[in-house]
């Protein structure tokens, strides 16, 4: 077969274009083709110049659930999975949850920059002045069951926010995007409260401006009587948010980008991402880690589960360990685990701490676990925390969905401006039948 060079090689550029190719030779034809490489990936539609003849539809890539395609370029969080690193904006995760605040840091997600103090300020009072939610908002609510879960009321009402503000589908106007963002901020913690409260037959309690994002959010959860927030605890809800509140292209952020890629308001989208959110494989782990620390019961029985889980073949696990991305300590699970001393000195001690404690211990240094680069993730002790705190196990995803609005948001936006994207749309291999002719009802078997 003779060899030939394609022509995505006749693209190579002479002068200050990409300098680094990858080289294919496709066995069918023979010909060899370079790529560009740029930012280490190759682009996929370039592959789709390899044919084997102009019949040919072109070479594609198959790739279930995203293993190793990049779907977008971005600027907001970086993850060194290997390194256990992550960084909003360039700025280290330790840092944002010791120095910062949960408004400051969703202003520098979706701004790019930390605001100085008049930005902060006017930032802080816009969105302290956008917590309220419509009046009806309510009414929407007294229709679910008194049982219905938060997490899908949060979804019917972050969905149903669209209908209130019409205007919100004019994405491509800055202004009315920036109104969106602002309210989706501040009324997610009310949204949040109001579900929790419904579900326990509670009279709903108003936002106060006069308390931080973290502070108004417990206050509209547990007040009855004289209730005042713990700043200790109220610390903790904010770092909490902090930690949940980016994580490049995870499930939930994929339907974000992927709804709004319709060019859809963000409420509409925003509901889809708290959908994907709702799943037990994204926002339900620390539920499981809760669960399995119950079940073991007490440290005496740690080493017969830890030996269950080497001989199952993968069907035990150890919940709240391992991580698609991180292949190290989960950053977000060491400042947690700091923090929780500190909540328990306000809410007494978890009993379940001393199993969690001396699970990890046992864990990272067992060859199992070393070998396939299993630590901690998030949820190790988030649920912890959260029990701790008061929170029902049906509120922890709804949590995590508040922290992660910013998050969203600042990843849609970036999608809507990038010239590069376009309505999420992917290939498939088909593999069904061939053309056949209908059959009547009558004659079929
Ligand atoms: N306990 C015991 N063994 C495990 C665990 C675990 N938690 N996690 C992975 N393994 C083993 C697997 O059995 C497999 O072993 P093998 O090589 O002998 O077959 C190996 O480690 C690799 O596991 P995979 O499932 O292929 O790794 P993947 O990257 O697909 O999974 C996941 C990541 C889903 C998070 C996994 O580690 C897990 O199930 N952890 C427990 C659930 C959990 O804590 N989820 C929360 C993640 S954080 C978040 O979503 C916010």
């Amino acid at each position: 077969m003779s060899t030939q060079t394609a022509s995505v090689a006749e693209k190579k550029p002479t002068g200050g274009g990409p300098r680094e190719f990858l080289s294919i030779t496709d066995s069918r034809t023979g010909k060899v083709y370079e790529l560009p490489i740029e930012n280490g990936t190759v682009k996929a539609l370039d592959l789709r110049q390899i044919k084997t003849g102009p019949e040919d539809f072109g070479l594609m890539t198959y790739d279930p659930a995203f293993m190793n395609t990049a779907s977008c370029k971005s600027r907001i969080t970086f993850i060194d999975g290997d390194k256990g690193i992550l960084r909003y904006r360039g700025y280290p995760i330790d840092q944002l949850a010791e120095h910062s605040n949960y408004l400051e840091v969703a202003y520098l997600i979706l701004n790019g920059e930390l605001p100085n103090l008049a930005q902060y300020a006017a930032w802080a009072d816009e969105i302290t002045h956008h917590t309220m939610v419509h009046e009806n908002i309510k009414d929407l609510m007294a229709g679910f069951r008194y049982d219905a879960h938060p997490m899908g009321m949060l979804v019917s009402t972050i969905g149903a926010l669209s209908t209130f503000y019409p205007e919100a589908k004019h994405v491509h106007d800055p202004a009315v995007r920036r109104d969106q963002i602002v309210r989706l901020i501040a009324k997610i913690p009310t949204l949040a409260a109001f579900a929790y409260r419904h579900s326990q037959g509670l009279p709903y309690v108003y936002p106060e401006n006069d308390l931080s994002y973290a502070g108004n959010f417990l206050q509209m959860m547990f007040k009855i009587g004289n209730y005042k927030v713990d700043p200790v605890l109220e610390q903790a809800m904010d770092v909490l948010f902090i930690l949940h509140a980016d994580h490049e292209q995870n499930c939930s952020t994929s339907a974000m980008r992927g709804i709004g890629s319709s060019e859809v308001d963000p409420y509409s989208a925003a509901a889809g991402a708290v959908g994907a959110l709702y799943g037990p494989l994204h926002g339900g782990a620390n539920e499981a880690v809760l669960r399995m620390l119950r079940e073991i019961g007490s440290k005496d029985k740690i080493p017969q589960f830890i030996k269950e889980c080497k001989e199952s073949g993968g069907d035990v696990r150890l919940m709240g360990f391992g991580h698609r991305v991180y292949k190290n300590y989960d950053p977000r699970a060491k400042i947690i685990k700091k923090m929780a001393d500190q909540v328990f000195e306000v809410t007494g001690r978890n009993p379940l701490l001393d199993i969690a404690l001396e699970l990890e211990r046992i864990a990272l240094s067992d060859e199992y676990f070393v070998k396939r680069k299993l630590y901690p993730n998030v949820d190790f002790y988030s649920g912890l925390i959260y029990q701790a705190m008061k929170f029902p196990v049906d509120m922890y995803p709804v949590l995590f969905a508040i922290g992660r609005m910013s998050g969203w948001l600042a990843q849609w936006q970036e999608m809507i401006q990038d010239k590069d994207q376009k309505i999420a749309r992917p290939r498939q291999v088909y593999l069904g039948e061939g053309e056949r002719p209908f059959v009547p009802m009558t004659s079929r078997k």
